[in-house]
């Protein structure tokens, strides 16, 4: 323990949770934070285009726009015939002040490497990289693919491609050939931008090796540029393959910045979907930008002093928005980290909290519920005492993850901004305002200002107090502006329920007596017990609330009495053994959490859940393993082997 770090005790950890505690801003938090009072709120309700259109004052335009809103049901423009540039706004506005000098990414890389580069150096980067990849033939509404590790050339292929127009498209480093030949032909990429390999858990991920495979099945791709990371031996081939540091060596130190349309393409992001043909969510330049910037700064309370730490890969829609396009645009500094959590050690994120100074740190609850297994001799082993915000992202965060992570992480100091969005809804969209909101662990709270949600029955009435679907039912300046080559698709998807009068999320949701948003997860993860409808999500809650539960994940299966039988899957805490005991205390804790309903018939002991490579659990899968059928289709796991263990198990045991 350092001197001045308060140790957190594990008697007040249940004590939070019985209490129903909620949380105030504290004194300390609220004396500096930005919003300190909720009139924002009202401001936005009484204009909300008046709104939208002060935030985004705060980025820089070539031209101001003529409109803030056009809105043609459900095709959105926002800041109509503005004229804009999103690397501009990301660095060259930066430049000529004292911020030309400061940090803009400190970079880690898994073996221990550190690169600082400040907004100058991104800056001549960035420029350099533009005019390079200009020289391959690349102009205004070309696509770009990036298959990057994270390293700083990931970020900066993002900036340079927004600065000559063209679009990128992210897959994420840890996609298969297979994924990344699918994401290329259907955005019909022309340049790919990749490395020789990147780090993970110590070895070496060999990214050149699947863009080969990738690439041989992708006419449209002429070029691609690689970028050396690991010096492990690839093939290049001549005419199509050029080394990243050779085209930097010749290339120009200023490149124009193209005088974006408000409504251009800024990227293409193909959705991790559990299921079916993957969707290219499409993102234009100036609303984007203004959600983006505005949330950064006013969700995190993103001070210039702030060291800003979001773990997300930029593959993910997280990475674009709180890695690269928010935060810079709000001159912060930011940390990013190529590597594995666990490696060489458990306690490596809280290892680099300390170097760094981090003070705002954004995770997933998956990584949460993984370090609450992993113990607390890892966080309490390093100095936090810099920390003073944390978020979460992903899934629902479970209380009793919400309340370790405020406790052992936070030092019950930092409020927790449990922030729910989407790839399709750009930015956050239901949030705390730290400085304003009083939490409740669990809740993502409420939508901020600029945003209405609304939970509806299946008929579209609202929910006043209760549960339904969540529904936006105004559109927002950093919205999807379609599906990619599919607008017949995009409209299905989110515009087919309620007469295509709202934007249909997928997510259920409760709302309690204080108007307190609660997340049940995806709609299909809805199960029918005997004509009730209960969340996976409660249930799994539920189970991880038990003492000795570090994860677990719950699906419906068919039962001839019921319609559909709960069937839960449980990884314990280290330390714990499984058995018919522990599974019958575990029963009894549902029943005694929800109901007698809500009772798992089954429950199957595992060391490891089917992930995507996003850490969304694959129910479907489960579902497949727990009522005895073939598993489907298993490319976008992050790990095959997990699932194939888990059936031959499950096999013999029953
Ligand atoms: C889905 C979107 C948003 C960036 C990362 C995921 C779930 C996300 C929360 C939250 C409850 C959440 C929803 C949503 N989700 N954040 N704070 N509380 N659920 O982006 O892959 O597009 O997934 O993630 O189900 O619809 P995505």
């Amino acid at each position: 323990m350092r001197k001045g770090v308060k140790k957190a005790t594990s008697t007040t950890l249940a004590a939070l949770l019985k209490e129903n505690r909620v949380f105030k801003p504290s004194k300390e938090f609220k004396s500096q934070a930005y919003i300190k009072d909720k009139s924002i709120y009202r401001k936005a309700v009484k204009n909300p285009q008046a709104f939208w259109e002060h935030q985004a004052e705060s980025l820089t335009w070539f031209k101001k726009w003529n409109k803030i809103l056009d809105w043609k049901l459900p095709f959105a423009q926002w800041f109509v015939g503005g004229k804009i540039n999103a690397c501009y706004n990301c660095v060259d506005r930066h430049i000529n002040s004292v911020i030309r000098n400061k940090a803009a990414i400190m970079w880690e890389g898994e073996p221990g490497d550190n690169r600082v580069l400040t907004y100058w150096d991104l800056y001549r980067e960035v420029n350099k990289l533009a005019n390079a990849i200009q020289s391959l033939g690349i102009k205004k509404g070309d696509r770009v693919a990036i298959y990057l590790p994270m390293i700083p050339e990931a970020v900066m292929s993002m900036l340079a491609c927004a600065r000559i127009g063209a679009v990128h498209t992210v897959v994420f480093g840890g996609f298969s050939a297979e994924a990344l030949k699918d994401r290329i032909n259907d955005a019909q990429a022309k340049l790919l931008i990749t490395a020789d390999g990147g780090y993970r858990r110590g070895t070496i991920v060999q990214l050149k090796q699947a863009a080969d495979a990738a690439v041989q099945n992708c006419p449209s791709i002429k070029n691609v540029l690689v970028v050396q990371r690991c010096k492990n031996e690839i093939k290049m081939q001549q005419g199509r393959d050029h080394w990243y540091h050779d085209v930097m060596k010749n290339a120009q130190s200023y490149c124009e910045p193209e005088k974006m349309d408000s409504e251009d393409l800024l990227f293409i992001l193909y959705t991790s979907g559990t299921t079916g043909k993957p969707k290219g969510i499409i993102h234009t330049t100036g609303g984007y930008m203004t959600g983006v910037t505005f949330t950064s700064k006013y969700v995190f309370d993103l001070k210039p002093e702030d060291v800003f730490w979001c773990t997300a890969d930029v593959g993910w829609v997280t990475g674009h928005s709180y890695i690269t396009y928010g935060p810079l645009a709000n001159a912060a500094t930011v940390v990013m980290y190529e590597g594995s959590p666990d490696w060489p050690e458990r306690n490596r994120f809280w290892k680099i909290i300390e170097k760094h100074g981090v003070t705002i740190f954004y995770t997933a609850p998956t990584a949460i519920r993984a370090f609450m297994k992993w113990g607390t001799q890892w966080p309490e082993g390093c100095d936090l005492s810099s920390l003073r915000l944390l978020g979460s992202v992903g899934e629902p965060i479970n209380p009793e993850a919400w309340v370790w992570y405020y406790e052992y992480i936070g030092r019950e100091r930092c409020p927790i901004v449990d922030t729910w969005w989407q790839t399709e809804t750009g930015c956050i969209l239901i949030s705390p305002l730290p400085g304003v909101t009083i939490l409740k662990p669990g809740s993502a709270t409420k939508p901020l200002p600029g945003i209405e949600a609304k939970v509806l029955t299946e008929e579209g009435k609202e929910v006043k107090v209760g549960g339904g679907y969540l529904a936006l039912t105004k559109p927002w300046p950093a919205m999807l502006r379609g599906i990619f080559g599919d607008p017949e698709r995009y409209r299905q998807t989110y515009w087919s329920r309620w007469g295509g009068k709202y934007y249909f999320t997928g997510d259920g949701a409760k709302i309690d007596e204080d108007g307190y948003y609660w997340l049940l997860g995806r709609v299909d993860d809805i199960m029918l017990v005997a004509g009730h409808n209960i969340s996976t999500m409660e249930v799994e809650s539920a189970l991880v609330d038990h003492s000795s539960v570090a994860e677990s994940a719950v699906v419906g299966i068919k039962d001839e009495i019921k319609g559909q039988a709960i069937a839960a899957f449980v990884i314990l805490k280290d330390g714990n053994t499984p058995g018919q005991e522990v599974a019958e205390a575990l029963k009894q804790h549902v029943v005694n959490k929800i109901g007698a309903i809500a009772r798992p018939s089954k429950i199957i002991f595992t060391s490891d859940l089917p992930k995507t490579r996003s850490g969304k659990i694959m129910r479907r899968l489960l579902r497949d393993v727990a009522e005895g059928r073939a598993l489907g289709d298993v490319t976008t796991l992050a790990d095959t082997t997990v699932v194939e263990n888990l059936k031959r198990k499950y096999e013999e045991e029953t």
